[in-house]
């Protein structure tokens, strides 16, 4: 059996282990994986490495992907989709396991239904907001990034009689806002599926400061909603699935903050940082599970799946259940972070 991998979308920490995961038990099962280079497009333009489980025995602590990753949608022109089909066949490929986010797991998806290529999908993002599956690995080290910065933070917050405002990760989903909030006992969570009144926010920062609580941590999702205003975009450009750049709500949201309150406020955007570094233990098994259950579905043939983490189990659903859907932040979640945002 010959297995193809690849990894696409913004990368994000254990990408590594699925794939040494991957390679292992292909190699266990008397087969060979190979790995496309740069997401999708070494799909279209047949680039691919070889991988073996002595190799990739020795990436499991390494962030990125050894694979690189791209956006690349072969969707966005027909004859790049044929191309996919074409590498497939060239390689002599019995299947591409596409380890991603939502549009890299809709591509396979697609060309799963579409050209019955024997797709397998492993869940990816440090946004942790895809539907059918609890956790994305990624994100738990993403979160101890964020702990570890707004822990840094806060110091120097509380030396200047400052409010930092902390802007994270999340498009469309306040995961990331709402568990490092959490983590960090933020004064303020601000996450995309509410939206936030500032002068609740500002009265709170004022009433905490004249209780002796002489700094305040608010965290906001890059893609969060403030009350009567418009999403904040970065600039106008999109990439091939059609996505706009976010970033800046952070500044916008200290200088509200300082304006409308007197307190001195700064602003910090982690940006990438918090796709980088080594994956913590949970990642690592995690990712490592999910490599080995993907090159499982694919030795049983049970294609056109996703792995997916359920409770502590690795189960598989079918891909297209499991891409279109944006899973957004549980309420749940915000209510018991409320309990100390009063
Ligand atoms: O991977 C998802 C994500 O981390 C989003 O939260 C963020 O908006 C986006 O990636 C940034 O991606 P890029 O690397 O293209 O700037």
């Amino acid at each position: 059996m010959k297995v193809a991998c690849l990894t696409g979308g913004g990368d994000c920490p254990a990408l590594n282990a699925v794939i040494r995961g991957l390679v292992r038990t292909v190699a266990n099962n008397g087969g060979e994986t190979i790995g496309l280079l740069e997401g999708w497009r070494g799909a279209i333009e047949g680039n691919f490495v070889a991988l073996n489980p002595m190799e990739t025995d020795e990436i499991l602590p390494l962030g990125g992907t050894i694979l690189g990753s791209s956006r690349t949608n072969p969707y966005k022109d027909e004859s790049l989709v044929q191309k996919v089909v074409d590498t497939f066949h060239a390689l002599k490929l019995d299947a591409l396991v596409a380890i991603g986010g939502d549009d890299t797991l809709g591509v396979a998806s697609k060309l799963y239904s579409d050209y019955n290529l024997p797709t397998i999908g492993c869940p990816k993002t440090i946004d942790n907001d895809l539907s059918s599956t609890d956790f994305t690995f990624g994100f738990d080290t993403c979160l101890n990034t964020v702990m570890d910065a707004v822990d840094k933070l806060r110091t120097t917050a509380e030396s200047h009689r400052r409010v930092i405002v902390v802007e994270v990760m999340g498009r469309h989903a306040g995961w990331i806002t709402c568990f490092s909030g959490i983590a960090c006992s933020a004064d303020a969570i601000l996450v995309p599926e509410q939206a936030a009144d500032l002068d609740a926010i500002c009265d709170l920062l004022k009433r905490r400061r004249e209780q002796g609580k002489k700094y305040g941590i608010v965290m906001v999702s890059e893609g969060a909603q403030l009350k009567g205003q418009d999403l904040v975009t970065k600039d106008a450009e999109i990439d091939d699935f059609g996505h706009v750049k976010l970033g800046g709500i952070g500044t916008r949201v200290a200088k509200i903050i300082q304006d409308k309150t007197g307190i001195e406020t700064r602003d910090v955007t982690l940006g990438h940082l918090q796709r980088g570094g080594s994956p913590s233990a949970y990642d690592r098994v995690l990712g490592t599970r999910l490599g080995i259950h993907a090159a499982r579905l694919a030795i049983k043939k049970d294609f056109g799946k996703m792995v997916a983490l359920r409770g502590l189990h690795i189960v598989s659903v079918p891909l297209a259940e499991a891409v279109g859907t944006m899973r957004t932040l549980y309420p749940e979640f915000m209510d018991e972070a409320g309990e100390f945002l009063k």
